[in-house]
């Protein structure tokens, strides 16, 4: 709703009032049409400001009234009748204006604006467009560059940046109502004609086709089949290009097209499905909202490779003061340079001090004496992890909580190497560590909730979205990459090329197909996984493709003997012009490789399609992770999602694996699986498990009810 009142004598203010984000809704944008009747028609008033309750102007529509029928005062017309009001009407933008409650803004008259509010037309990341008037009225008041710009990747920008593109007119660091009620009393007595931004003419480029062909170009790399930001360069060209009247029906009819695509309503269950983890549970019944975190303001990274890296820089751009620790000294001044420098452009970026002097180097163990709680990140060898966990436990302060980076050991076996097994829990940050947004937070059976609510709340504080998730080999997002990635390299034994398996998955939306990725990450990963897991040699009397009783490729394992470890070594499952190089080309001494490999192995190379190559990979990816649900590591559907969006690339406007399955219909997947399962009975990562074949027999209900289904989670090795 919304609530009048008239203040310093003749200002008509009307305060949106939805906590917590004043979005929309049907109520408010009738109370918004009641308030403006009443400040027009009360002859007292001179003119109007609109305001947010509790310091947050608008945070657009409500996104949850989107997938029923609209009720109440359409957005588009409530914004007209704003825009031709007589009495000038000023946007008091405090807090948030963002989508439709920057489109309201824009059909004010004048806009002021604190200088930490955030303003922007996010609409793009929900599968739509700024389709109340945004994508028409925002080129006309800042021009077509910057108006594309903000449309297309959704970003915020502050007060302050909004005053330099000329979107608001005004920036306060005061009490933004109050500066608006002033601003609104100087204005009274001007008529508000020349204010109103839809008859303002779209300034002029010199070259329109060209920046819009740039755009176009940047957003269809960028999108990776996304069907949004398309449609948001097609509405600003609208704008561009057509009268006012003519740019917004093109605008509807693009909202129209994308508002019933399945990509929206993937973006949005999206949007969802990352604040509903925030709402974690664990097996004793513990939960977010009855857990207090522990405090953290000292803590240390141990490792700076790669990974201790990036977590150092997290920690210390989100306040907590930091001890790196390295035992080798080379290592250590090498990372002592890279975190600086990831530091001060880190700062650069955001406008502010690099925070250098939270940050203090070790090479040793003692200052774990002295701190909140430890990261560990050594390389992924259990002894070696083993070995540190004893000896934080012996030098921690009682208390300390103790965490592991582990990409997939056991957190159980590590938290028995100490006195206080219930501090310790796994941080599964993803690389880098200070740019990727996932954090998979893993509880062992001893793990405290406090233990757990503290890593979470950390990765929240650290800007991070955090998963928790239970104990098992690989946790959540490696335990499901595991049978993807094998379904490509069987793939591959059977006919195919990397590069065909590549092109199928980045037609699919993922940002780089299984070889790509895996020459990025190193072979040798892997590689050094499977050879403590005993796979690298064949049982005496066995086929080279069978191992511990299940089929088995060898073929990374060969091209590691090869010394071809991907990008690193300028050779993988493609080639580079060096070591380092970036730019995968098709290698033919790999393509010759396979077919001796395949005429060892008495394998006739078949044609391969796209089908078969999609539905291998990812309905075995999927499968796994109805296993997960089924295993209770994964507390629902949303958990698995936003970790294969945020950590794995997977396409948001897919929405996730889970999610996805319910979108290609669980029944298809269940008999695509059982095809292929019959077709290849020694792989078991294609047996459809039971959840799947449980939700198909019960009519496969829509992917929101499947934890109705589910067993409470628990931790399982
Ligand atoms: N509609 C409905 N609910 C919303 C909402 C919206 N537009 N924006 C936020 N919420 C809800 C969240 O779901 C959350 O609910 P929960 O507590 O039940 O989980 C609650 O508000 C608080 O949100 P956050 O946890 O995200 O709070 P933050 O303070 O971290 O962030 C925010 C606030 C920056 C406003 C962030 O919520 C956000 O980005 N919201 C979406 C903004 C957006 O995309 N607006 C465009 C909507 S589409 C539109 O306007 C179409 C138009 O062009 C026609
Ligand atoms: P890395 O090899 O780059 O770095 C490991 C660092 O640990 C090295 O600098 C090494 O000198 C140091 N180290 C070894 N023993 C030590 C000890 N006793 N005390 C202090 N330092 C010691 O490894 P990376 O890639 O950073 O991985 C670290 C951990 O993070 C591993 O467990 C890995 O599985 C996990 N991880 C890695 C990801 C990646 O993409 N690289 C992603 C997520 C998790």
């Amino acid at each position: 709703m919304a609530q009048y009142s008239r203040v310093s004598g003749t200002v008509g203010l009307i305060t949106l009032l939805n906590p917590p984000v004043n979005a929309l809704s049907a109520a408010v944008r009738q109370g918004i049409v009641d308030t403006m009747d009443k400040a027009l028609s009360d002859r007292k008033v001179k003119s109007v400001v609109i305001c947010g309750h509790n310091g947050k102007f608008c945070g657009g529509a409500d996104i949850r009234e989107f997938s029923s029928p609209l009720t109440g005062p359409p957005l588009i017309p409530l914004i007209q009748g704003v825009e031709s009001a007589a009495k000038p009407v000023v946007a008091a933008i405090e807090g948030v204006a963002l989508g439709g409650g920057l489109e309201l803004a824009l059909g004010c008259h004048y806009r002021i604006a604190h200088s930490k509010a955030r303003l922007g037309l996010p609409e793009v990341h929900l599968g739509l467009l700024p389709g109340a008037g945004g994508s028409q009225r925002l080129p006309r008041l800042i021009g077509v560059p910057a108006a594309l710009d903000l449309i297309t990747t959704g970003r915020h920008v502050t007060g302050a940046e909004a005053l330099q593109l000329g979107l608001v007119d005004k920036v306060t660091d005061r009490n933004t109502v109050d500066e608006a009620v002033k601003f609104a009393l100087s204005v009274a007595d001007q008529p508000p004609n020349s204010r109103r931004v839809s008859t303002f003419p779209c300034p002029r480029h010199p070259d329109l086709d060209a920046l819009f062909e740039g755009a176009m170009q940047r957003v269809r790399q960028r999108a990776r089949g996304a069907l949004a930001p398309v449609a948001c360069v097609q509405a600003v060209r609208a704008a561009a290009t057509l009268p006012y009247a003519q740019g917004m029906e093109r605008e509807r009819e693009l909202m129209a097209t994308l508002f019933t695509s399945g990509q929206a309503r993937a973006q949005q269950y999206h949007f969802f499905a990352q604040r509903a983890v925030g709402r974690w549970s664990m097996p004793s019944g513990a939960r977010w909202d009855t857990t207090k975190p522990g405090a953290v303001h000292k803590a240390m990274v141990i490792g700076l490779g790669t990974m201790g890296r990036g977590i150092s820089v997290a920690l210390v751009q989100a306040g907590v003061s930091v001890v790196a620790m390295e035992t080798n000294e080379k290592q250590l001044m090498e990372a002592k340079q890279a975190i600086s420098s990831m530091l001060e452009r880190g700062a650069k970026r955001r406008g502010v001090a690099p925070a250098l002097d939270k940050i203090g180097y070790s090479s040793n163990m003692e200052p774990a004496a002295d701190v909140d709680l430890v990261i560990e990140a050594v390389f992924e060898d259990m002894a070696l992890k083993k070995k540190v966990f004893q000896q934080l436990s012996a030098l921690c302060k009682p208390g300390t909580f103790l965490c592991s980076n582990t990409s997939g050991l056991d957190i159980d076996q590590l938290a028995s190497e100490t006195r206080h097994p219930e501090l310790v829990v796994g941080m599964h940050f993803f690389a880098p560590a200070h740019v990727m947004k996932l954090l998979e937070v893993v509880y062992g059976s001893r793990s405290s909730p406090q233990a757990v609510a503290t890593a979470m709340e950390l990765g929240k504080q650290m800007g991070k979205v955090s998963v928790a998730v239970g104990n098992c080999r690989g946790f959540v997002g490696n335990r499901m990459l595991k049978p993807y990635l094998e379904q490509a390299f069987f793939l591959l034994e059977e006919g195919t090329t990397p590069e065909f398996v590549d092109q199928v998955l980045e037609e699919f939306g993922f940002a780089m197909g299984v070889f790509r990725m895996s020459d990025l990450s190193g072979l040798d990963v892997g590689w050094r996984v499977r050879k403590a897991d005993g796979l690298l040699n064949a049982s005496e009397g066995h086929s080279a493709r069978i191992r511990q009783g299940c089929r088995y490729s060898p073929l990374g394992d060969l091209l590691c003997e090869q010394g071809r470890f991907g990008q690193k070594t300028g050779r993988g499952w493609y080639q580079y012009d060096k070591p380092g190089g970036r730019v995968a080309k098709p290698d033919p001494w790999l393509h010759g490789f396979l077919e001796k490999f395949r005429t060892q192995h008495g394998l006739v190379a078949r044609r391969i399609d796209h089908q078969e190559v999609l539905e291998r990979c990812l309905y075995a990816l999927m499968n796994e992770g109805f296993r997960i649900l089924e295993d209770g590591i994964a507390a629902g559907p949303e958990d698995i999602d936003v970790i294969y969006v945020l950590g794995y690339s997977w396409p948001p406007h897919r929405g996730g694996p889970m999610f996805y399955a319910g979108m290609v219909g669980l029944q298809k997947v269940l008999e695509r699986l059982e095809h292929y399962h019959q077709e290849h009975p020694d792989i078991p990562s294609l047996k459809p498990c039971n959840l799947l074949r449980n939700l198909v027999v019960n009519g496969s209900p829509p992917v929101h009810k499947w934890r109705e289904f589910l067993k409470k989670p628990q931790s399982q090795l």
